[in-house]
């Protein structure tokens, strides 16, 4: 139970959170594995206002997701029973307040939009509580939505940064000056998180002489790319993304319009693409070639539009949560 005290008839005015991307380690960190994830400032802002009746159940639109839904005892649906689920942990109010959220992320896209939910809805109906408070709420929520996810999507989506992710242990801060720019490659395809995952699990199931060793290399990759990282060499971060994404392949987890988009990164100079989250659509990040305008081009004659994010860190290990710096351009 979350130690949150009393029962609050109030929320916060606003509440933030970060979206995420995966670099390194998706799947595998469901199976201990560790992964490496970074917080996407461009997330979600939720404000809310109370309604004149306070007896009316809570209202909650995301316009640029196309949610616009009541919050009543009983629904089934997901993110409305997500929302009660996590208010409810943290004591909040059960009716009388309008929730309104703002975000330039894509839903279902692989980049943490129900994370990002559950940890700002958690930081609006408990303000004063803890970081690990807050992620343990968003699981709630997440368990939801996903069936038993790993965890490393609420911890992002609470702490941002760059961040090294094991199921079960405190997310680490990367200690490294870091400058990393990735291109965002949505395929605009949607897919469900929980079903990915239940594939990867029927498939090491039936098939675990095989599939252990992919998970064995997929977790590899994360040691290796984490070293290619501090290391500042994006030539061998893209190889060890490029062997990932196949890895991922492997594991039935790509998708015709994933592997179309990372061809064509590959294609135009990338030094590596690969797909991020969850897959079977939603979106690949690629490393920018030097000269990103032909890639850029191809993008545009498919109907891609690519997000460019800068992931930044400073080496200051005990400040680095706050001080890491996202810059996110279109
Ligand atoms: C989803 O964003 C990441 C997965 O590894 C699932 C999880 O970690 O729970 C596919």
């Amino acid at each position: 139970m979350i130690p949150i005290q009393g029962n609050r008839v109030d929320l916060a005015p606003v509440a933030e959170a970060f979206g995420k991307v995966i670099l390194l380690g998706e799947h595998s960190v469901v199976y201990g594995y560790p992964a490496l994830a970074a917080g996407l400032p461009q997330g979600l802002r939720l404000t809310a206002e109370p309604l004149p009746d306070s007896a009316s159940p809570i209202e909650l639109s995301i316009p640029a997701w196309g949610l616009d839904i009541d919050l009543r005892p009983g629904t089934h649906h997901p993110v409305a029973m997500a929302a009660i689920a996590v208010l409810s942990a943290c004591r909040g109010p059960r009716q009388g307040w309008r929730i309104h959220g703002e975000t330039r992320l894509p839903s279902r896209a692989g980049l943490g939009s129900s994370a990002a939910l559950t940890v700002a809805l958690a930081r609006l109906a408990a303000p004063e509580a803890t970081l690990e408070e807050t992620i343990e709420a968003s699981m709630i929520g997440e368990r939801i939505f996903h069936g038993q996810p790993s965890g490393l999507d609420s911890a992002v989506a609470a702490r941002g940064g760059l961040v090294r992710f094991v199921r079960g242990e405190a997310p680490v801060t990367l200690d490294a000056d870091i400058d990393l720019p990735l291109l965002i490659l949505p395929t605009g395809v949607p897919r469900s998180t929980g079903v990915q995952v239940a594939k990867v699990r029927e498939r090491r199931d039936r098939l675990p002489a095989l599939i252990g060793p992919v998970l064995d290399a997929l977790g590899a990759a994360v040691a290796l790319g984490e070293e290619a990282i501090i290391a500042n060499d994006l030539n061998r971060l893209g190889e060890i993304m490029k062997v990932s994404h196949e890895l991922l392949s492997a594991l039935d987890v790509s998708a015709p319009a994933l592997d179309r988009v990372v061809g064509l990164a590959h294609t135009h100079g990338s030094p590596g693409a690969k797909l991020t989250g969850a897959g079977g659509g939603g979106c690949a990040i690629a490393i920018p070639p030097e000269d990103p305008r032909a890639l850029l081009d191809a993008c545009a004659a498919e109907g891609i539009e690519p997000l460019r994010v800068d992931i930044r860190v400073d080496r200051a290990p005990e400040t680095a949560a706050e001080e890491t710096e996202n810059e996110a351009a279109r």
